[in-house]
């Protein structure tokens, strides 16, 4: 393999909303020396109640584009850590993210466990069978016993957890975590926040009796022999299946624990790995051509800018800046001129760029998520999938002399990727139900459909939340058509699609129609 790239890690932290993610991303940048000051990325925090991060944009262009992918280096591995948008920017892009990722970390509250966010973005995880190293933040306050904790996240994900460090204590009584592979005990001490942890005092655990206290010490040598006993034992091999998420305790906040992650992630998470083309042809990193994908592309608000800008990850060979590239999807060829790269803080030129890199390209309208980009063959990886939507809508033309404008912005945008286009089968293709992973999809097809179409259109809400393809036997889909109770609609293939309003008519649908099958992942 390429030397530089067998030492990168990309990956993304998954978590639901105040888990602690700008916090946890903040310190493993101040912890790799990326930033020197910690508030680079609490900016975005402050910036948190604007529309998105992509409206927002406009003002202030380069703090939001870079955040959406850090790049810092630690002890000779270069890490690309990927935004996965959450709050009210949660969209699909927080998916397709998890496509172009080698690992993840989940970040769990300890006093919360898997909450809802975190158990989709999980699954996301598993279908792509990721590695995932799980975090559990906020040790400095109170949270659930660490056996309980563990057990209910075992449950929850149906995932073998192997705790790698233990807690002793925990909010005001927090004292450190022992490390289980050496049993030292790493000693809790706050740091200010923004300091860098300035060196952690370890002890052996057996020589810790007088700081624990006896029934401390006797409570954290009967849990560890009962996970020594009881408890899965580490595979390296099965965490990179993402068969086993091993597991670390700490503070983001604090910084506890946050140089552990950092080095665990160093030298352990996935380097970049093979992909698949829809020809089954296997392309590796270490392959000598060039070859890319691209994940997410974010418009440019500003209209005297009309440029986007897409995120490609670079899969095999090694990008060149000025390289002319061939689009799978149409074999057109295009030269990536001035192609970005992220480090930390600043948006720069890259020159050259390796797998598991993510560059930035200017698109000047002619890329597409999903899309490909190889030196000399026309070659599609397998597609990054759709998921289901869990918000709908119509629209509202407000002027009706703009019925083309709106077709073909609506048609355009839809193949960008920002919205999903549901056709009712008595209607055609007029006025589709529009489908959206996060509210925030509707706010920016409407920006744009009058930025750059210049339409003016109204959302109307529709009350479904939930969307199903429908697979099984052609009987089962009939037996649906049949009823006057499941609005069917079909999907830009043609696919038939199932839409309700909570997920009860849909499980009652699975146990009276034989065969019926219900994906919330578009089929390939
Ligand atoms: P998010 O991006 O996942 O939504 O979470 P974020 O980092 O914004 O953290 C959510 C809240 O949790 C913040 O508090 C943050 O300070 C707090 N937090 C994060 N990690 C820890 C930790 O290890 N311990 C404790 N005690 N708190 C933690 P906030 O009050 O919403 O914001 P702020 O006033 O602290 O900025």
């Amino acid at each position: 393999m390429h030397p530089p790239s067998a030492q990168r890690r990309t990956f993304a932290i998954i978590s639901h909303p105040d888990a602690g993610k700008t916090t946890l991303t903040e310190k493993l940048l101040l912890y790799s020396g990326a930033i020197h000051l910690a508030g680079s990325v609490k900016s975005r925090r402050a910036a948190r109640h604007a529309v998105s991060d992509w409206m927002q944009m406009e003002q202030e262009r380069g703090i939001s584009i870079t955040s959406s992918v850090l790049q810092f280096e630690f002890r000779g591995s270069a890490l690309n850590l990927l935004d996965t948008p959450g709050h009210a920017d949660f969209s699909e892009d927080t998916y397709r993210t998890l496509a172009a990722v080698d690992s993840a970390v989940m970040l769990i509250d300890h006093a919360k466990g898997v909450e809802a966010r975190t158990l989709k973005l999980f699954e996301v995880c598993r279908m792509r069978k990721l590695p995932v190293v799980t975090f559990m933040n906020k040790l400095d306050r109170e949270g659930l016993a660490p056996l309980e904790l563990l057990d209910r996240i075992s449950q929850a994900l149906k995932l073998r957890v192997v705790p790698l460090n233990w807690p002793v204590g925990m909010g005001r009584n927090f004292l450190g975590t022992v490390n289980l592979a050496d049993r030292m005990l790493s000693l809790f001490k706050a740091e200010e926040h923004g300091a860098l942890a300035a060196g952690v005092t370890c002890l052996p655990l057996a020589e810790a009796g007088e700081l624990l206290g006896a029934e401390q010490l006797a409570q954290v040598e009967e849990d560890l022999a009962l996970l020594e006993t009881a408890g899965d034992a580490y595979s390296h091999a099965d965490f990179m299946a993402g068969e086993l998420s091993p597991v670390l305790w700490g503070s983001a906040m604090t910084n506890f624990g946050v140089g552990e992650l950092l080095q665990y992630l160093a030298a352990h998470a996935a380097p970049p790995g093979p992909r698949t083309t829809l020809q089954e042809e296997v392309v590796r990193p270490e392959d000598e051509e060039f070859s890319g994908f691209i994940f997410k592309i974010q418009a440019n608000m500003n209209l005297r800018h009309r440029d986007r800008i897409a995120f490609m990850r670079v899969v095999s060979g090694c990008f060149e800046r000025n390289m002319q590239v061939i689009i799978g999807r149409n074999g057109q060829s295009l030269r990536l001129a001035k192609p970005h790269s992220f480090m930390a803080q600043e948006r720069s030129i890259v020159e050259q760029a390796y797998p598991g890199d993510i560059v930035g390209l200017y698109d000047p309208g002619v890329l597409r998520i999903g899309d490909t980009l190889c030196a000399h063959v026309a070659r599609q990886f397998a597609g990054i999938p759709r998921f289901a939507p869990e918000f709908f809508a119509q629209l509202q033309l407000l002027d009706p002399l703009k019925r083309k404008a709106l077709e073909t912005g609506l048609a355009q945008l839809a193949h960008e990727g920002v919205i999903q286009v549901f056709y009712r089968p008595e209607m055609g293709r007029q006025d589709p139900y529009l489908g959206a992973v996060g509210l925030l999809q509707f706010e920016v097809l409407v920006q744009r459909l009058k930025n750059e179409y210049r339409c003016a259109a109204r959302l109307l809400t529709l009350p479904f939340r939930v969307a199903r393809w429908v697979g099984g036997p052609d009987t089962a889909l009939a037996w649906l058509q049949s009823r006057r109770d499941y609005p069917l609609v079909h999907d830009r293939n043609g696919r038939p699609v199932v839409l309700a309003e909570s997920p009860w008519p849909l499980q009652y649908a699975l146990k009276n129609a034989p065969g019926l099958v219900l994906h919330d992942i578009e089929p390939l």
